[in-house]
């Protein structure tokens, strides 16, 4: 995603600047070109030789070392990354001072600016503090929250640098263009469960990968998200709602009550369809159980398609192979406007996998379309459908 960006990374003097390394590590795997730049006080936490060895790029620290690197940098790069930044570095830049190579080359840097704050908690309560991070928000810089935990001075609160994921994602954002702004998409994850008593209970092998990538691609891409997940072990990607629900039932009525103004319904999750029987109020003994009875559970999808003005909808279809018929079948069965063929054999990622290929089927002008992804990285494959989706919106022959 960030191939042959240009990046600089500013480094200054906090505790916190070892964790960097990881941050690099990220954004060399992403093919991102790392420019650094660091403080001379930060050069007390980390040698500018290792930097330079882990960017692959020369370590700038002094201005009169390099004369007019200041500019070059700031007209060549795509985006600044200050992590961790210290409350030095955030009051002098909110001021517009330019006292070293760093809030030099900032200065004159038109560009996005992601910044991740690194401080003992009462530096960053500090109403200084505070008061730079708002007006610089107000800039259009973006920041990444610091963590709440054990600082480095032994002290509990607000202040740990953000894990280096979040500065990660961060930096897509901020890279990424926001074509979905006008959109408020609703996306299902994960599977469902359904109790045989309060205890046990019957589910399927769904990750909610697939549907944590469509909702974090679609926040960062400007849509306004919900995500409604089964029980599923990830951490919940950044979105504007996020709901967790257990059962079929349970996530039909959340997608009941979140459907109004939704403009777009993405269905990736793959609830349970069939349900036990019946269900035992207590722990049942495992002698007086032989088998059990199954009865289907609510179709979400066939709910949906009753609706009279129901939004954009699309459908996954879980199958044995990419059988393109049935999801072709299911896609005028449950009156959708696209579907996603997903080949659950796992011979092209699919369920738990942290990549997927589907084949993207819809209907226009009484003929059906389809387009196979390459298997790729779940984050790529929604990006994939976000922008199926938002074609086919603007496509005036479409029906
Ligand atoms: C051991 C030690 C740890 C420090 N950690 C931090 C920190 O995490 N965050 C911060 O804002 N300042 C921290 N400071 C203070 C900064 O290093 C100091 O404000 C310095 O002027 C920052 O310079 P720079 O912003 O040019 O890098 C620390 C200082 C010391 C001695």
């Amino acid at each position: 995603m960030l191939k042959n960006k240009k990046i600089v990374l500013g480094i200054t003097g906090s505790i916190a600047a070892y964790k960097i390394f990881e941050l690099i590590k990220f954004l060399k795997n992403s093919g991102a070109l790392i420019f650094p730049v660091i403080t001379k006080n930060a050069t007390y936490f980390v040698t500018p030789l290792s930097i330079e060895i882990a960017c692959g790029n020369k370590v700038l620290i002094d201005m009169f070392d390099s004369p007019m690197s200041h500019i070059d940098l700031a007209k060549n790069s795509d985006l600044f990354v200050i992590a961790p930044a210290t409350a030095n570095f955030i009051n002098k830049y909110a001021s517009g001072i330019a006292d070293d190579l760093l809030t030099t080359t900032i200065l004159a840097f038109k560009g996005p600016v992601v910044i991740a704050p690194a401080m003992n908690w009462r530096m960053y309560e500090s109403p200084q503090v505070q008061k730079n991070i708002k007006y610089l928000k107000e800039l259009g810089v973006n920041f990444v929250e610091p963590e709440e935990g054990c600082l480095a001075c032994g002290e509990e609160g607000k202040g740990r640098l953000a894990e280096v994921n979040k500065i990660f994602d961060a930096i897509i954002s901020a890279l990424t263009e926001k074509d979905l702004i006008t959109e408020n998409i609703l996306v299902t994850a994960g599977p469902t469960r359904q109790y045989i008593d309060p205890i046990r209970f019957i589910t399927n092998k769904s990750s909610g990968k697939m549907g944590y990538a469509i909702a974090k691609v679609a926040k960062i891409r400007g849509a306004s998200t919900t995500l409604i997940s089964g029980p599923s072990n990830l951490s919940p990607p950044q979105v504007d709602r996020f709901i967790s629900v257990e059962t079929t039932s349970d996530m039909l009525q959340a997608v009941m009550e979140n459907i109004n103004e939704i403009t777009t319904l993405i269905m990736s999750a793959a609830p349970l369809d069939f349900e036990p029987e019946m269900f035992f109020e207590t722990k049942i003994d495992k002698e007086s159980i032989k088998s059990i009875s199954l009865k289907l559970c609510p179709d979400i999808l066939k709910e949906i398609s009753k609706l009279k003005n129901r939004p954009f909808t699309v459908g996954f279809s879980a199958e044995w192979g990419f059988n393109i018929n049935r999801a072709k079948k299911k896609l005028l069965e449950k009156n959708l406007d696209m579907i996603v063929l997903n080949d659950i054999t796992g011979k092209h990622g699919g369920m738990a996998s942290d990549e997927n290929q589907v084949v993207i089927i819809y209907k226009k002008k009484n003929r059906f379309y389809q387009y196979k992804t390459p298997l790729l990285p779940k984050e790529d494959v929604a990006s994939i459908i976000l922008s199926k989706i938002k074609e086919l919106k603007f496509d005036k022959h479409f029906q």
